[in-house]
């Protein structure tokens, strides 16, 4: 995919989209122009015949000629437009697109929305709008058709068009390109089977991605992670025939300039059985995508590299399979982490959890001022929050509060969900320190509560995106399946 800026009168792309309010007469500069181009009939078509009404995500296909179209695109109410709403518009009318045949470059009017209402972080500049256009319009074109015989044409290039490209404009446009490219990089690796997906597979494509970005990497094999005493970890993968790995890469600015330095952790369990306690077909049906965390972090250091804020980042990741065998870790079993707290395994499909101790643990020998976590941990989180808000937990309220404010600006959903110390009793062993398990009740807060015991740090934050990682209904930006959730609030996170 390409992205390009461009003039009113320079644009050639195919197909042009511009957008209107809810009955209300636009007078864009753009649309004059288009509306020159088809003999005053577009706006005939709206404002007389009221083709469309201008909606939220409604969309009026034009064709001024045989290879030029239009497309235009309603915003809802004035009054009512926030940045995740136009992010919707953005990636709904880049998907109607699809079937237009032979069409190759998509142009988006460049709009700011000066409107505070009512609704939080409405109000957005031009270089704000082009950040959300070229990520939410490549969300909205996304396919994973590696494996179709049949694939549609597609999309090359998206353009956006203004008179006046500001420098801000191309820093808002970049930072949403390599935002973009983050998002499709981790939902083709989501969407990839577990069978191709092995934690090997994943060491290998970090040790590129570090070649790639000029990042340190650190990949231990199996003894390597005995040697680091991350045996909790071990546990859990050693029912597979697929051997575990541990990915650390860390990326320094080119200048030298470290502001803050943060550790990133993604959960990597590349298949989820649910181990002894096996889960039911149709719950196991969906566990390549475990491993969504992962993906996640891969694809924010990506873009971190590109940007190259003045941070420094480690990225980290406990990667295996969770499988039955006879080899597999059991019921009973009492496992010993990396700062030496007792697991007793009351449940092994509780895996995530015992994976990310070690990988907590491990982040806190690294010495830096911020950890984050982002795994796909519990069914609970979905009872509690749904599919489109992921749950935010941690130790300190600071850093929850600016993460969902960054959320909100980044047109994402988060909601936080409590830790409480009273937590431990869902946990108590006889012969451990805690188990991995409690009752069903709260369990989003229980297994957050057993992850902060094995971080040292007092910057902490947990993200539980099992709910949004992969969702099997389409939303208003994406079609269901793998979505990429929390690349944009991380990455503005680190960038800002
Ligand atoms: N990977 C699952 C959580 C999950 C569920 C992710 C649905 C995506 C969609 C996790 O390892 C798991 O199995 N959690 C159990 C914990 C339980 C045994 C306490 C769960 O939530 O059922
Ligand atoms: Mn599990
Ligand atoms: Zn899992």
């Amino acid at each position: 995919m390409r992205f390009l800026t461009k003039n009113i009168k320079e644009n050639t792309s195919d197909i042009i989209i511009t957008f209107i309010y809810e009955n209300q007469k636009t007078s864009s500069e753009l649309f004059e122009y288009l509306n020159e181009l088809s003999n005053g009939e577009l706006a005939k078509q709206i404002f007389e015949f009221k083709t469309i009404k201008g909606s939220l995500c409604e969309t009026f296909k034009y064709s001024i000629n045989k290879s030029k179209k239009v497309i235009v695109a309603g915003l809802g109410k004035k009054e009512c437009l926030t940045r995740q709403k136009f992010s919707q518009v953005v990636a709904s009318a880049a998907r109607c697109t699809k079937n237009i045949v032979g069409a190759k470059s998509l142009g988006f009017e460049l709009i700011e929305n000066k409107n505070k209402c009512s609704c939080e972080f409405s109000d957005f500049s031009k270089s704000e709008a082009a950040r959300i256009i070229f990520t939410s319009a490549r969300i909205g074109l996304y396919e994973f058709n590696k494996y179709l015989s049949d694939k549609k044409e597609t999309i090359e290039s998206i353009v956006l068009i203004d008179n006046e490209i500001t420098s801000e404009i191309e820093y808002g446009a970049q930072v949403g390109a390599y935002t973009s490219f983050a998002m499709k990089f981790a939902k083709d690796l989501i969407n990839e089977s577990a069978q191709i997906v092995t934690p090997e597979y994943i060491a290998c494509l970090a040790q590129e991605i570090a070649k790639e970005h000029k990042l340190e990497a650190k990949i231990f094999n199996l003894s390597q992670i005995q040697e680091q005493g991350m045996n909790a970890f071990l546990a859990v993968g050693q029912g597979s025939t697929n051997e575990p790995k541990f990915i650390h890469l860390t990326y320094r600015p080119k200048n030298g300039k470290i502001r803050k330095k943060i550790a990133l952790i993604g959960k990597g369990i590349t298949f989820d059985s649910g181990g002894l306690d096996i889960k039911p077909a149709t719950s196991m049906l969906t566990m390549k995508t475990d491993m969504s965390g992962t993906a996640s972090v891969l694809g924010v250091i990506q873009a971190i590299a590109k940007i190259q804020p003045e941070i420094e980042l480690h990225v980290i990741s406990a990667l295996c399979e969770n499988m039955p065998s006879g080899k597999a870790y059991k019921q009973g079993d009492v496992l010993v982490a990396k700062n030496g707290k007792t697991i007793e395994v009351d449940n092994t499909d509780a895996e995530g959890r015992i994976t990310l101790a070690d990988a907590l643990c491990y982040a806190d020998t690294l010495e830096v001022d911020e950890v984050i976590d982002i795994a796909t941990l519990t069914g609970a989180v979905i009872v509690s929050l749904g599919h489109n808000i992921t749950g935010v937990m941690g130790n300190n309220q600071k850093q929850i509060d600016k993460f969902i404010e960054i959320s909100k600006l980044s047109c994402e959903n988060t909601w936080q969900m409590p830790i409480l110390e009273e937590m431990k009793d869902n946990l108590k062993s006889e012969i451990a320190d805690m188990k991995n398990t409690g009752g069903r009740n709260a369990g989003t807060s229980t297994a957050a509560w057993f992850l902060s015991n094995f971080t040292k740090s007092n910057s902490w934050l947990h993200l539980d995106i099992a709910g949004t990682a992969a969702p099997e209904k389409s939303n208003k930006e994406t079609l269901g399946g793998p979505t990429g959730v929390m690349i944009r609030t991380l990455i503005n996170y680190l960038i800002s």
